[in-house]
């Protein structure tokens, strides 16, 4: 088990466009439960490999965790094939940006699919929290923050705000 520091923005890093897994391998299963580890450390019910500094497409998600009860699920080279025209609202939050949280809207319900942790293809449909959740970390697989849907007013401020909280944290 390792954890791994997770990334937080501002940080060119969490821009970048990660890249599909061609192998569900016995390295890519080690990535998947260090990914787990980082985000129960953390608090989290979700994480995306970019997160911790890999650029490739998988996420890490547990929605309904428990006092030693963990079921981190992995979705690998993820990929919505519908969306609903109905939105929901949902107060986001996210590991990499610490502090700040607001409401975004997305497709309340979507379809995925995606590679399980043996390799195997998968569809799925989700709405409520998962829909979410999964809009929220594949957001993460193309570059994409939470705050970036925004306004550029509140963007500017969550900016202004994660940079000066480095700022104070490397002064220590
Ligand atoms: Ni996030």
């Amino acid at each position: 088990m390792t954890i791994r520091p997770i990334l937080t923005a501002p940080d060119p890093r969490l821009q970048a466009v990660s890249m599909d897994v061609e192998t569900v391998d016995s390295d890519i299963r080690t990535l998947v439960d260090d990914m787990a580890d980082s985000m129960y450390a953390a608090e989290g019910i979700g994480l995306a490999a970019i997160q911790i500094g890999v650029a490739k497409r998988i996420l890490v998600i547990d929605l309904d965790q428990k006092e030693g009860k963990k079921n981190p699920i992995p979705y690998i080279n993820p990929k919505i094939t519908w969306a609903s025209e109905e939105m929901a609202v949902f107060e986001e939050g996210c590991l990499s940006v610490p502090e700040i949280w607001d409401d975004v809207e997305r497709p309340a319900r979507i379809r995925c699919e995606y590679l399980d942790r043996d390799g195997k293809k998968q569809t799925l449909e989700a709405d409520g929290l998962l829909a979410t959740c999964l809009q929220h970390e594949m957001d993460h697989l193309n570059g994409v923050l939470f705050i970036d849907h925004l306004s550029r007013l509140k963007k500017n401020m969550a900016i202004k705000k994660l940079t000066k909280a480095k700022k104070l944290q490397a002064a220590g």
